[in-house]
């Protein structure tokens, strides 16, 4: 863990967190400014809504109190200049500065497969740990809404993680055939979602997928799934980090 500075404060980032900050610095002018404003699936209407990895653009159709949090500064500082009623909050996801079981709604945007460690493994272990937080932060019939993209098997999975590894060490990238700009991917499966989502005493509710396609090519499925908290999760017996 190297304690790493943003703007005047000092956090402790992985390396690899770094590596993942770096690329959204890189890419925050075009990424902010033609980012589309996604849509939740349902309206929220609920109290508040948590945006993990939210970056420069809040989900929209919702009537609650917006929280976005982000690794990333200059994203959330992009996001207050357009949208000066959301509240943001610089932090990550992994270790949410957040008391327990106060927040109604999270949304998570295509954030999940940048949750990125050194090994795979480590990089699931880090979406467990944010859906362990989110089950603490939580309260009782929550609703979490996750859009992601799924690929179609394990071996794919693996393959992307360590291609992607690879190039990004090497600084190999390809953006003019908009194949790879250059970020580290962990991709799940739906196998391994469901898993992660059963393990944290949390259910599926909602499913809306479609065909993901690059270059002709079919990948996985892209699209919505919404979860509830279990009511009764006597399953659930992990402890978590408090934040007071
Ligand atoms: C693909 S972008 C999606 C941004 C936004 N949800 C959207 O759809 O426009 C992923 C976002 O996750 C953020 N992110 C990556 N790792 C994070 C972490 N550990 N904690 C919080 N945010 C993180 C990135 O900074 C980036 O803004």
């Amino acid at each position: 863990m190297k304690k790493i500075y943003v703007g005047n404060k000092k956090y402790n980032m992985s390396l690899m967190e770094h590596k993942v900050i770096q690329h959204f610095l890189t890419f925050k002018k075009t990424y902010s400014e033609n980012r589309l404003q996604f849509k939740l699936p349902k309206k929220c209407k609920s109290l508040t809504l948590l945006e993990l990895g939210c970056g420069a653009v809040p989900v929209a159709n919702h009537d609650s109190i917006y929280i976005g949090i982000d690794i990333v500064p200059q994203l959330l500082g992009y996001m207050k200049e357009n949208n000066p009623e959301c509240h943001l909050i610089l932090a990550n996801a992994k270790q949410l500065p957040i008391r327990n079981q106060v927040i109604h709604d999270v949304a998570l945007n295509t954030l999940l497969h940048h949750l990125i460690s050194k090994t795979k493994t480590q990089s699931n272990k880090n979406i467990d740990n944010v859906f362990n937080e989110i089950y603490r932060i939580t309260k009782t019939n929550s609703t979490i809404y996750i859009r992601e993209l799924f690929i179609g098997n394990k071996l794919y999975s693996w393959i992307m993680y360590y291609l992607t590894y690879l190039l990004s060490e090497f600084n190999i990238k390809f953006p003019s055939l908009g194949l790879y700009d250059g970020t580290i991917v962990n991709f799940l499966t739906e196998k391994k979602l469901k898993q992660l989502i059963e393990t944290n005493g949390l259910i599926t509710i909602y499913r809306n997928l479609e065909d993901w396609m690059v270059k002709k090519i079919k990948l996985g499925k892209k699209g919505w799934y919404i979860l509830r908290k279990r009511i009764f999760s006597a399953a659930i017996t992990r402890t978590y980090h408090t934040t007071t």
